[in-house]
């Protein structure tokens, strides 16, 4: 079939410059007015002789062309904010038991984010706590924080505080388990829950103490307050640490990521693989299987890996961090679940052991523990780090 000849006039130029095209194809026999010619050197359209070569589609590897495909279809991807709350409740005393590296840095949260009318900070090494208290109150001078600060080394100082952030104790040195630390910090937690239960019988403790879990239970035991009012903070650590490691190895921004861990604060962590999001997508999309079971390993051996670095004592700021989340749940300042470990009382099929679910916070601490779905080997995953508390409680 012969091509029909066409007539390329001025307006088929006006038109190319109107799409943004700055050449036209001539091919063989078409006619070009003079006009044309014209208007196209004045719009600076040049009129090249065809056939002209037609580019290559670009070949891209398969995992190019999906995060295209992905792209395309969210092109607008906008990293959704912590859910906050416009009117937090503000604590009249926080105080916090072990004014080390978790507890001061926590107090330093606090002060900043004006938490509390008072801090009160207790360590047993002498002057440790007013030192840090000093310290706080001199950093006021430049935060203008309302929160005053005092320490010292009784328990007794607890007296009225609504809130107690418990970091007391011995950390692990390179090479020990959580677990190894049940027996010395075993006294510690009961010695800090009577003086709890004698002098603030009202307030709501959160333990940082490890081996976490184990020593949320005898928290409990020793304070022999319900289960709202004593939680283990770990489920936040790990997830932070959980999301820190798919953003770098998806290259993506932290606050791109959703990440979970559930179970115990140990071995037997169980990072959410089904329910964690990249860019509100599932990890599968972003990353490989390798590379996924290489970000769940980095959850489970973070804070080791920071026991090893330092050689005395465990990590400070991403743990100090992760309990005044929790503290902004109870104050309101922020909503929505967040892994708290709890006793369990029948959720996910489990009773009578703490162990790190997903949980609503308000102003009388635990509202409800949040059932999420999880998969079949992620439930076996929960239910096994039960087995291994309540053997370890029992030893
Ligand atoms: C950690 C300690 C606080 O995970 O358990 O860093």
């Amino acid at each position: 079939m012969t091509r029909r000849r066409r007539v390329i006039g001025s307006e088929a130029v006006g038109e190319a410059h109107q799409r943004k095209r700055n050449v036209i194809e001539v091919l063989p026999g078409d006619i070009v007015t003079a006009e044309a010619r014209d208007r196209a050197e004045r719009l600076g359209i040049r009129l090249l002789d065809g056939p002209l070569e037609k580019p290559q589609p670009v070949r891209t590897d398969g995992k190019t062309a999906m995060r295209r495909v992905l792209w395309r279809r969210s092109p607008r991807w906008v990293a959704p904010a912590p859910r906050t709350s416009r009117s937090p409740r503000r604590f009249s005393r926080i105080a916090f038991i072990g004014a080390g590296g978790v507890g001061g840095n926590a107090a330093h949260l606090c002060a900043n984010a004006d938490m509390a009318e008072e801090l009160v900070l207790i360590d047993i090494a002498p002057g440790l706590a007013e030192a840090t208290a000093l310290d706080l109150n001199h950093a006021a001078g430049i935060t203008r924080s309302r929160a005053r600060a005092r320490g010292g080394t009784s328990l007794a100082l607890v007296e009225g505080a609504d809130l107690v952030l418990v970091t007391a104790g011995r950390a692990r040195k390179p090479g020990m388990s959580r677990a190894d630390l049940i027996a010395v910090n075993r006294r510690v937690i009961h010695a800090a829950g009577a003086a709890i239960a004698a002098h603030a019988p009202e307030a709501i403790v959160i333990v940082v103490t490890n081996p976490l879990d184990e020593m949320t239970v005898e928290m409990l035991r020793a304070t022999g307050f319900p289960r709202d009012r004593v939680l283990g903070m770990a489920g936040t650590l790990d997830s932070a640490r959980f999301r820190a490691a798919l953003a770098r190895a998806a290259g993506v921004e932290p606050a791109d990521v959703e990440a979970i861990t559930l179970g115990s604060h140990g071995e037997e962590m169980a990072p959410i693989v089904s329910a964690s999001r990249i860019k509100g997508r599932p990890l599968e999309v972003y990353l490989s299987p390798e590379q996924i079971a290489a970000c769940v390993k980095d959850a489970v051996t973070g804070g080791g890996q920071v026991v090893a670095l330092k050689k005395t004592g465990s990590a400070v700021i991403a743990p100090a961090h992760s309990a005044v989340e929790l503290m902004d749940h109870i104050r309101g300042a922020r909503i929505g679940t967040v892994p708290v470990s709890v006793m369990l009382e029948g959720e996910y099929g489990i009773s009578g052991v703490v162990l790190g679910v997903p949980c609503h916070l308000g102003r009388s601490g635990l509202v409800a523990v949040a059932e999420m779905k999880l998969s079949e080997a992620e439930l076996a995953a929960l239910r096994a780090a039960a087995e291994a508390i309540r053997a370890r409680l029992k030893g």
